[in-house]
């Protein structure tokens, strides 16, 4: 029964817990390692026709793409071993689901789905809520590899791969220049070995300024043939541990990191440099557009305004990594306007999957329905239909060169993501990777049946899968109504991200570091003026999009409060105005939350105790959290709308 499973056990299996499995045969011509996992995972996880005969066979149909796979009744086809791995993984998932056995083909939407971890060399994780890095940092110098380690790493392999991501990039984007000494590498190289099987390429965040602080040169300007040289002998240093090395992922000129600016030169100048150092092993650079320098421009329209005019200069193994929105991976923003703008630089979109702004590890949100919003919103780059899934996948650009990034939530905490619900972030991140159509509600599903259920479901199942489906699909959109409704962004506490405050402002610090920038509320109204009239941000999307986000009236009220700077006594389309329309939606969310609670209390006995209790007691906190978010902001935002809180609420008096 479920009750015997312990925590431990089920938290580390993740969704892929174990079963008793029926008899199969696998057949196959090849042999390999990856052919070898793929038999085993067969032989583990069958729950088809017993003693059936498998093939697994290497095809040469063009219909299948890439590392994609056709499943029929009694064969897995792929061009490649690896989609034939994938191609288990499916199978077995859809065996697990009681889902028809059907013949069809599946071929991933991106090329590289990579898991971006931002640890530190250290052991530390910038942004991680579930413990400390599997990778780095355990012993003394962090250098030292033990068994565990080698377990673990492949646990996360076969995680990954089984719901189809191919890279990890291993360090922070704040990097440390000495990842890149012989020693890191070496462990590097462990690693790899480690991941390779499974499929999943290692990749590393680079420190422009290296040949400086780890080699002996006096600048890193990139137009320096003796700069040039130290990085392209580097690369071949990391080739020869690493034969199948993925590429560099680079923050530069941001937040303090060193770049090319630095020496007057572009980021141009400073992708090139490593590009052609990769280039010729096959190796990519990953550059990202998360740049804002201080300037009394709307933070928002800065990387636009420096990338668009480098369109096209980069070599053909660059590619630009691009957040969701155009701030920073807040509860909501609209689509970045790059997606839409560049043509001949290819653009990945950048998904933060650890909950920075979100709740941290204390809260369940389900972050899927984020990123399918961003995904499904059109750019109109060349007309409706194309959105940001087209514009980065390359059915637009007919590009092969595509990718995708999600900055990982996985530590050694024994669950390997603090919440037990925010494996589902990680699990729904390398699905809508694998295919960008996918909706949220099936990825919940998928995802809850797996991680919870036996495979042969009991009667009481389809209630609890219902239940906690509807608490995760909703989960977001409380997320946003507690903390950020009707476009408000940014107003969260200095440096943890987690709680509130929108009163935040000092004078000895950039504006664009404090909340009163963003939420600009006075007597007059609340919001950040970004029209026409305003700094002008909503010409950076293509029209009609322009214009409809310009005007008060079209503007979807989801964003009101980011593009406008609107009246509290402004009518919405709810009738109310806008005062008592914010404390309504404040409201929401915290009540939406108390229902949260109570559905999941009733699903007590429907699955194992300890994640129940442990589910239960984070909803507490997370609806405390979210009470303090609504006071908080209204009690505040209060002094400058001077008006009543409705009494139709639970008013914070
Ligand atoms: C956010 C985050 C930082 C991170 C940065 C980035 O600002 O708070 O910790 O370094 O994003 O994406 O580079």
């Amino acid at each position: 029964s479920h009750a015997t499973i312990s925590k431990a056990e089920d938290g580390h299996a993740l969704w892929l817990r174990n079963h008793s499995a029926v008899k199969v045969s696998i057949s196959c011509p090849v042999h390999s390692p990856i052919i070898d996992l793929a038999t085993d995972e067969l032989k583990k996880g069958w729950l088809g026709k017993e003693n059936m005969v498998l093939k697994l066979n290497l095809s040469k149909n063009s219909a299948i793409k890439g590392d994609g796979f056709q499943l029929e009744e009694s064969a897995i086809n792929a061009r490649t071993e690896l989609g034939l791995l994938y191609g288990t993984y499916e199978l077995l998932r859809r065996q697990y689901l009681n889902l028809p056995q059907r013949n069809f083909i599946s071929n991933p939407s991106y090329s590289r789905r990579i898991l971006n971890h931002w640890d530190n060399l250290d052991g530390s994780i910038e942004r991680g809520y579930a413990g400390s890095s599997i990778f780095w940092g355990n012993t003394a110098n962090g250098l030292e590899i033990t068994n565990q380690d080698r377990e673990k790493w492949k646990t996360y392999a076969r995680a990954n791969a089984s719901i189809g991501i191919n890279g990890a990039v291993l360090n922070n984007v704040n990097a440390s220049a000495k990842v890149l000494t012989q020693a890191y590498l070496e462990k590097v190289k462990v690693i790899a070995e480690s991941l390779r099987p499974y499929g999943i390429k290692t990749y590393l965040s680079v420190n422009f300024s290296s040949p400086v602080l780890i080699g002996k040169l006096k600048k890193a300007d990139p137009l320096d043939p003796q700069v040039q040289q130290w990085w392209k002998d580097k690369v071949v240093e990391i080739y020869k541990l690493i034969p199948d090395f993925g590429g560099f992922l680079v923050k530069a000129n941001s937040e303090g990191q060193p770049g090319p600016q630095d020496y007057g030169r572009t980021h141009v100048d400073g992708a090139n440099m490593l590009a052609d150092a990769l280039a010729p092993f096959d190796g990519i650079v990953m550059w990202r557009a998360f740049v804002y320098n201080p300037s009394p421009e709307d933070r928002t329209k800065q990387a636009y305004k420096e990338f668009l005019p480098l369109d096209g200069a980069f070599r053909k193994n660059v590619i630009l990594q691009v957040k969701n929105g155009p701030l920073d991976f807040q509860p909501r923003e609209p689509f970045s306007p790059l997606f839409g703008a560049m043509s001949k630089t290819p653009v990945m979109p950048e998904f933060q999957i650890t909950q920075e702004y979100l709740g941290a590890s204390k809260q369940l949100v389900f972050l899927s329905t984020l990123w399918e919003e961003c995904l499904n919103s059109d750019t109109y780059k060349i007309g409706k239909g194309s959105t940001v899934a087209a514009c980065t996948d390359g059915s637009l650009s007919k590009t092969d060169f595509t990718a995708i990034a999600g900055v990982a939530n996985i530590g050694n905490d024994v669950n390997w993501t603090g919440h037990t619900f925010a494996q589902a972030n990680w699990y729904a991140f390398g699905r809508l990777a694998w295919n960008n159509k996918l909706e949220s509600k099936v990825i919940a599903a998928e995802w809850i049946k797996q991680t919870f259920l036996d495979h042969k479901e009991k009667t009481t199942d389809a209630n609890f899968v219902k239940t906690t489906q509807n608490i995760m699909l909703e989960s977001r959109e409380a997320a946003v109504d507690y903390m950020m409704p009707l476009g408000l962004h940014h107003i969260f506490a200095e440096g943890h991200h987690y709680g509130p405050a929108p009163w935040f402002s000092n004078d000895k610090i950039r504006p664009d570091w404090t909340s009163v920038y963003y939420h600009k509320a006075d007597t007059v109204g609340i919001g950040f003026d970004r029209t026409r009239n305003g700094s002008d941000a909503v010409d950076q999307y293509h029209e009609p999009l322009s214009s409809t986000f310009n005007s008060l009236s079209s503007c979807p009220e989801i964003y009101l409060l980011w593009f406008h700077h609107v009246p509290w006594s402004y009518r919405l389309k709810s009738g109310n105005d806008l005062w008592t329309e914010l404390c309504i939606r404040y409201d929401h969310g915290v009540q939406t939350v108390r229902s949260f609670q109570k559905d999941w209390d009733k699903m007590k006995g429907s699955i194992d105790n300890e994640r129940f209790a442990e589910v239960q007691s984070k909803l507490r906190t997370q609806c405390r959290d979210a009470q303090i978010w609504k006071d908080a902001c209204l009690l505040y935002f209060q002094q400058f709308s001077k008006r009543e809180i409705p009494f139709e609420i639970e008013r914070p008096v």
